[in-house]
């Protein structure tokens, strides 16, 4: 009697100790691919070291000197000079497609970015090390719900008059457009702030603080999220993370709530 219980015992701990095992490996791989994912994603939040300068200087020889010249001087009837630009003015152009441009002349449009983010990144270090102006914004740029409000308010000031109250955009005078907004990032939304792209105004922080840049952002980034359920998905890694944090999370609270009815039951 007392021999199989205690054989029963060690049986239950067996079992209760592998399937311990089992979800501390679906754990750890977990933990695992949140560090990676957590690495990818905030990789832009590091400052821009020596190595990140060096590459975006063979990236700007390779397609941007030509226009824009050895020195950042810019080149007559062909480019502009990017001395006081800043890190921010290269994001938006870069990463929007809008640079390098294809052709003397041509008007500078939205296209599908040429560059990875890593690239753009490195390019507006170069541009930022030797240039010097509004560097690109780091951490969260959309404000919290809270501030929605107060962004829809500094929208309509600011901006419909020009991309129109929902954002479709509208001609402007001289055959130029304001663009629609639909397809802006939150990082392309506040570095076009910081840069004011042709005939676009710059909004310094003094006029628009980053408070409130940020506001401006929750405010576009929620009405367009609120009438477009489904698209504009893939930039949105914030969500991503933190989905797996809880997971993590639950998952350890689950194996802690496992051990402990094994204990009590045991
Ligand atoms: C064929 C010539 C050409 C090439 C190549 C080119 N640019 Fe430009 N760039 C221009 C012209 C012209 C403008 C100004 C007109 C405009 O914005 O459409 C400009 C504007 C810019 C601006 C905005 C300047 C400001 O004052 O806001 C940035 C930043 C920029 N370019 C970066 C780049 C980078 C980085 C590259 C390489 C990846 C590049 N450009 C390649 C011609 C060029
Ligand atoms: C005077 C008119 C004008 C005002 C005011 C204005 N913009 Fe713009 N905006 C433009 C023009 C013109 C462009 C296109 C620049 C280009 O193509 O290089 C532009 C481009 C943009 C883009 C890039 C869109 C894309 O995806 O390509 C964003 C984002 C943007 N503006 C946001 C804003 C915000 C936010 C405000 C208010 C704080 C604002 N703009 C105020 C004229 C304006």
């Amino acid at each position: 009697m007392r021999a199989r219980r205690s054989a029963g015992d060690r049986r239950r701990t067996r079992r209760r100790l592998g399937s311990a095992a089992v979800l501390l490996g679906a754990l750890a791989s977990t933990a695992g691919a949140y560090a990676v994912f957590a690495t990818a994603s905030g990789a832009s939040d590091t400052t821009s070291s020596a190595a990140d300068i060096a590459a975006g200087r063979q990236l700007f020889e390779n397609s941007c000197i030509t226009c824009h010249g050895a020195n950042l001087e810019g080149v007559e009837g062909r480019g502009v000079s990017l001395v006081g630009t800043g890190g921010a003015a290269v994001y938006f152009q870069v990463s929007t497609g809008r640079m390098p441009l294809a052709q003397q002349g041509a008007y500078a449009e939205r296209k599908p970015a040429k560059y990875s983010e890593k690239e753009i990144e490195q390019l507006a270090a170069y541009v930022q090390h030797y240039g010097g102006g509004p560097d690109i914004p780091q951490g969260e740029l959309k404000g919290p719900d809270s501030s929605i409000a107060d962004g829809g308010t500094l929208f309509r000031l600011n901006c419909a008059s020009c991309h129109g109250a929902t954002f479709h955009g509208a001609p402007l005078s001289a055959g130029k457009v304001a663009p629609s907004l639909w397809e802006a990032t939150d990082k392309q939304i506040y570095t076009a702030m910081l840069s004011g792209p042709e005939s676009m105004p710059v909004f310094t922080d003094n006029e628009i603080t980053p408070q409130q840049k940020r506001a401006i952002i929750a405010y576009v980034q929620t009405l367009k999220a609120s009438q477009d359920p489904g698209g504009h998905g893939i930039d949105r890694i914030g969500p991503v993370s933190e989905a797996i944090v809880i997971w993590v999370v639950g998952v350890g609270a689950l194996m802690g709530f496992i051990l402990w009815i094994g204990a009590k039951t045991g």
